[in-house]
């Protein structure tokens, strides 16, 4: 579904990405992990297109997207989560999700407004089961940035699904949540995968990443050092080394 192919990106003389392969497969949830600035975000980056990479390829179904810049990504089907928390704030909850919708019939309508006042009654149901999915139905009117911390969370991965995507690229959406919050993350990944969504997940949280990925690639100064299953990765001396060597994150 999503291959990256020696892809590197530098930034100066940084090497934020050096000569990075992985391919994700259709319908599994894979996790990029790694130490402090090893490379997971810069890697979210290139792939939807916020820049382009000194080297490699991206290639998506089937597509080059090496060089697409965020809008050709996000209609090729790729969704996104962002590190910092990127929402209206100034907009509800609703109004959040409602314009986050990359439906085609909507697409015809010219403007935001226009498309307000003609939008789909399809449209607009869907924007209900995105509440409903995220468990937010009861915060639709809240400005989104009243919401507690773990809430604009959970409506930021909401937003990337009313785009309809093929794969969606969580950058460490557990931040900051609690135990119970990661718990009803986890379910809402397993459900994303249900639906037959592809995920990327980046994440600190190696309780989540280990129960919920199928497989793994670990980063370290930009490059892999490790991929497999959870329990591999787990048992990998490479990486625990890697680990070891950081301030510990
Ligand atoms: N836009 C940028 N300009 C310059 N350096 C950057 C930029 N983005 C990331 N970097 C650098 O690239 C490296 C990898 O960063 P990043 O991808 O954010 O790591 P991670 O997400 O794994 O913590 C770091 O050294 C970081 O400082
Ligand atoms: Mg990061």
């Amino acid at each position: 579904m999503l291959e990256i192919k020696t892809l590197s990106k530098h930034f100066g003389g940084v090497r934020a990405v050096d000569e990075l392969d992985f391919t994700v497969r259709q319908g599994e949830i894979f996790g990029l992990i790694g130490p402090n600035g090893s490379g997971k975000s810069t890697t979210v980056n290139l792939v939807t297109g916020i820049f382009p990479p000194t080297a490699g390829e991206i290639i998506f179904d089937g597509r080059d997207i090496t060089t697409a810049q965020p809008h050709v990504t996000l209609d090729a089907g790729i969704a996104r989560t962002f590190q910092n928390i990127r929402l209206f704030n100034n907009m509800t909850v609703w109004e959040n999700l409602w314009v986050a919708q990359n439906s085609a019939e909507d697409k015809k309508a010219t403007n935001l407004l226009s498309r307000w006042m003609g939008g789909s009654r399809k449209a607009k149901s869907q924007v209900e089961e995105y509440l409903e999915f995220s468990a937010l139905a009861d915060k639709r009117d809240e400005l989104a940035g009243n919401l507690a911390f773990g809430e604009q969370r959970r409506l930021e991965v909401a937003r990337a699904l009313a785009a309809k995507p093929k794969m969606v690229l969580l950058d460490e959406p557990a931040a900051g949540m609690n135990r119970e919050e990661v718990r009803a993350l986890d379910e809402r990944l397993r459900a994303l995968k249900a639906r037959g969504i592809t995920v990327l997940l980046v994440e600190h949280v190696m309780e989540l990443v280990m129960e919920v990925t199928d497989r793994i690639a670990v980063l370290n100064f930009g490059q892999k050092i490790a991929e497999g299953t959870p329990s591999e990765i787990q048992n990998n001396q490479a990486v625990k080394d890697a680990y070891l060597g950081t301030s510990g994150d």
